[in-house]
């Protein structure tokens, strides 16, 4: 089991997150990722392309993984992380990493978030990240519009909820700023809702689809004399 636990990791460019729990019984499983350079990667291309110095957010947070990647890679002057973990009792979150099995319960969620302030602890108090604990619609309220350079969405994938993320927070970044955000596809537990809500929202105007690729979606919001 456990040779071929690690093969897998060698196989998979992204680690899908219930892989992540099987794995996790491995012991020091994240060193062995970050050693084989797999794991997030494959989002890597992303970051690559946001400017440093940026003022950024990542809409759903977890355990903070990608938000290193935002740091090491981009070297945001200022990066905001919102997250509610809250541990979803609803069926439909049953196979999410806030629900069911794996969202454990409310006193994981609370360890979850806790851990995430520890890992960033000295960005936190130098100032370089901020941590919201709110849904992303509610926190939405704390930015000043046309604040961000570029937004990462991915919190929670149903329809409206990705559909409110992305008219709620169009607003709060910048003329040929960027919307990008995980999970364009159809099916899953979130039964394409990333996917339908992309699509109308570039539909109905106000942005240019940049690129779609690895599951990620690039969105740069038009300039108003465009
Ligand atoms: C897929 S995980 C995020 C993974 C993370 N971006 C990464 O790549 O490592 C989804 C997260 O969204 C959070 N979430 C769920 N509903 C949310 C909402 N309405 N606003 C913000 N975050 C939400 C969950 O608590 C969970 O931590």
């Amino acid at each position: 089991m456990k040779s071929n636990a690690i093969h897998a990791v060698v196989r998979c460019r992204k680690m899908s997150h219930v892989m992540r729990t099987y794995l996790k019984h491995i012991p020091g499983y994240r060193r062995l990722i970050r050693l084989l350079k797999v794991g997030e990667s494959s989002r890597d291309f992303l970051l690559k392309a946001m400017p440093t110095n940026s003022i950024c957010a990542e809409i759903g947070v977890d355990r903070g993984d990608f938000s290193r990647r935002i740091l090491d890679i981009v070297r945001p002057m200022k990066l905001h992380l919102i997250d509610p973990w809250k541990y979803e009792q609803e069926q439909i979150y049953k196979n999410t990493l806030y629900g069911g099995a794996l969202g454990g319960s409310q006193a994981h969620m609370d360890k979850r978030y806790q851990k995430v302030v520890k890992r960033f602890r000295l960005e936190i108090e130098n100032g370089q990240v901020v941590v919201h604990r709110g849904y992303s619609y509610e926190v939405c309220n704390d930015f000043e519009d046309q604040y961000f350079d570029w937004i990462y969405i991915d919190g929670n994938h149903l329809y409206e909820f990705v559909k409110k993320d992305l008219e709620l927070y169009y607003n709060k970044v910048k003329e040929n700023g960027f919307m990008m955000g995980d999970d364009y596809v159809t099916g899953d537990w979130w039964q394409g809702g990333v996917k339908k809500a992309v699509d109308e929202f570039v539909a109905r105007g106000g942005v240019t689809v940049i690129q779609i690729e690895n599951k990620q979606f690039t969105l740069k919001r038009d300039s108003s004399t465009k």
